[in-house]
């Protein structure tokens, strides 16, 4: 196992910045502007983001959610120009900054799947709420929202790219082939018509294996001036396998739904200093492990572009995922280099103390 943390160039190619980095064990950490980093990085099977939230915390950080969609925009399009249809991005935000940015994000073909509620629990305002005074329930959640990065398709009968179901459809449409040709090609009832070949809400993806059947029953039966149907490249007709790389991973443990109950950071695991806490928006490393375990698997990679004490490299370096981290500040960045260097526990370790109450 090695470990560095050396001032050294963060590019291949000629650039003149400087930056101080921490790389081991498949875990980066760059004390720099994450906007320089983002094209010398790994395509991401997940994007954590937890940056700005309009509260003036960190340097550059705007006071109010109304300018969260400016400070966003660079690295809403740079994670769309690097991600693929694997790709799940976790977005942490309040109730409001995530509403003032959801449109920024669909714009750039991020599509929404998902919005968990963090409930941190009446001990986050215990002694803290009048509630005589207040003029609404205290507050006690953030959002954690799920998106997926929309594929897309070069399609002969559509002039600009189109996404999954309509390139499903498409080309079925185009084969000359009737729905019920379609339901034969699966050996069903009538569930690939009604399923994979509908327009609107209803859709499904069909499973890879039916995907198989429909492609190879498309390209054996259909107008032979069409062919070849459902070939991304337009030559070769896609198989099972490259079907599925067109969709993120999720995998949804038993029990969990969309509110996620568990307090705030405390304890061991705060990490402070003599003026108190390090850092005020230190995520809870469960709910960090929760993120990556749902939309990846061992191996993949994980950006954390907004690091802070780098919760998601921790929880990443655990799961044994590989993790490209950045934060701006030089004491957030040093504290999270020690986070990582020090940490001792295995994912085994963590399964054996028993700490996955899901709830
Ligand atoms: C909300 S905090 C992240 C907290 C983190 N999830 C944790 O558990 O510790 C956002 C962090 O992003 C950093 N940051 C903001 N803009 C950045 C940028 N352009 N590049 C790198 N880091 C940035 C800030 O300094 C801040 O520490």
């Amino acid at each position: 196992m090695t470990s560095k943390t050396t001032t050294l160039s963060a590019f291949q190619n000629e650039t003149a910045n400087q930056f101080e980095q921490y790389d081991s064990d498949r875990i980066t950490i760059t004390n720099a502007d994450v906007e320089s980093l983002y094209s010398d990085w790994e395509t991401p099977t997940a994007i954590i983001s937890d940056g700005a939230y309009g509260t003036g915390l960190f340097p550059g950080e705007p006071n109010s959610t109304d300018d969260l969609t400016e400070w966003y925009e660079p690295h809403v399009k740079a994670w769309s120009k690097h991600a693929s249809p694997q790709t799940t991005l976790w977005v942490w935000n309040t109730e409001l900054g995530w509403a003032e940015i959801h449109p920024l994000l669909q714009e750039h073909g991020w599509e929404y799947r998902g919005a968990n509620i963090w409930d941190k629990g009446l001990g986050h305002i215990a002694g803290n709420s009048n509630t005589q005074k207040l003029r609404k329930f205290p507050q006690v959640s953030e959002m954690c929202v799920q998106y997926v990065k929309q594929p897309e398709f070069e399609s002969p009968v559509h002039d600009s790219p189109v996404g999954l179901q309509e390139w499903v459809i498409s080309e079925w449409n185009r084969t000359g082939l009737t729905l019920q040709h379609a339901n034969e090609a699966c050996g069903v009832a009538d569930a690939a018509s009604r399923k994979y070949l509908t327009k609107g809400e209803e859709w499904y993806y069909p499973p890879p294996e039916k995907m198989e059947k429909l492609v190879a029953y498309a390209n054996t039966h259909g107008e032979s001036h069409g062919k070849p149907y459902f070939a991304p490249d337009g030559d070769t007709p896609i198989t099972g396998e490259e079907w599925e790389a067109y969709r993120a991973k999720f995998n949804c443990p038993m029990g969990t739904t969309n509110v996620w109950s568990y307090p705030q950071v405390a304890g061991d695991e705060r990490l402070s200093d003599e003026d108190g806490a390090v850092h005020s928006n230190q995520k809870p490393l469960e709910l960090m492990r929760r993120i990556i375990e749902a939309s990846t698997e061992q191996g993949d990679v994980v950006w954390e572009p907004f690091g802070g004490l780098c919760t998601g490299a921790v929880a990443g370096k655990q799961l044994k995922r590989e993790v490209y981290a950045a934060e701006i500040v030089d004491e957030f960045y040093e504290a999270s280099v020690e986070r990582v260097k020090s940490l001792r526990e295995s994912v085994n370790d963590i399964e054996q103390r028993g700490i996955r109450e899901w709830c």
